[in-house]
């Protein structure tokens, strides 16, 4: 059973020996099985400029591997969509402190789809809305593809598109916020039949303290 970690600048040495492999899944899943090929790199490690100390990362891991994942960048940092894709907000530019950017989601292949339990993308999701409670966040930004909005829409999740959709590499892409608050992740979680708080806060003691409010837990737990 994989176990959903949060990993941060602050307890980062204890998943350091998961990051190259991770880096190297990441160029096998987005280059050479998406063929987005604006992200090769000739190492085999698909790294960008938002894989810095600021960036928040889950793990899902299953014997000592990364099966899943999803990566946070503080709006205050630069982002995918502040430094690449700027036209994909028509409003103000986001840089806010409660609002973060989410990116490169993903299941290894042969854990894809449902086996039994919850499926691990929708696991990875509850995951990002549990942490930004915690945290007191109100919001994350994304740039997706939209065959994503009437799954996120199904699923609880409150998105909100910043413009309009453009074709990128053969992609119809846009801009959203997606809000942050415990009515989307209770959703989230009843419709995927999860029915406790997923994330081990291994080395981050300190922030688990923040938790989820109480009638939370027990709304999710009956
Ligand atoms: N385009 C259109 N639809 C897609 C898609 C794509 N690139 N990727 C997945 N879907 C759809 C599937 O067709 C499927 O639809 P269905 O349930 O009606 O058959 C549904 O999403 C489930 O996808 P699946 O891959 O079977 O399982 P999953 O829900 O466990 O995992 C992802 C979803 C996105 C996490 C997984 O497909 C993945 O890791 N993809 C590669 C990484 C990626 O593209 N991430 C998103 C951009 S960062």
């Amino acid at each position: 059973m994989a176990q959903v970690h949060v990993v941060r600048r602050e307890n980062r040495i204890r998943f350091d020996y998961l990051f190259d492999d991770y880096f190297q899944l990441r160029h096998k899943i987005y280059v050479e099985q998406r063929k987005w090929a604006a992200l090769a790199r000739p190492d085999g490690r698909e790294i960008d400029q938002f894989d810095t100390d600021n960036a928040v990362y889950l793990f899902a891991i299953e014997n000592n591997r990364v099966i899943g994942s999803m990566r946070a960048v503080p709006t205050t940092s630069p982002t995918l969509m502040s430094h690449i894709f700027p036209h994909l907000n028509m409003g103000e530019p986001i840089h806010r402190p409660d609002v973060y950017e989410l990116s490169r989601i993903f299941v290894v292949p042969e854990r894809r789809g449902e086996h039994g339990g919850p499926r691990l993308e929708a696991v990875l999701r509850a995951a990002i809305m549990e942490y930004g409670i915690s945290l007191g966040l109100t919001g994350f930004t994304i740039v997706l593809e939209a065959w994503w909005l009437p799954r996120l829409e199904d699923q609880g999740w409150r998105v909100k598109p910043l413009g309009l959709p453009e074709k990128i590499d053969g992609m119809q892409v846009l801009g959203v916020f997606v809000a942050c608050d415990e009515e989307a992740w209770l959703t989230n979680c009843r419709s995927c039949g999860i029915v406790a708080p997923t994330i081990n806060w291994l080395g981050l003691e300190t922030l688990s303290r923040i938790s989820l409010p109480s009638i939370a837990r027990q709304e999710v737990a009956q």
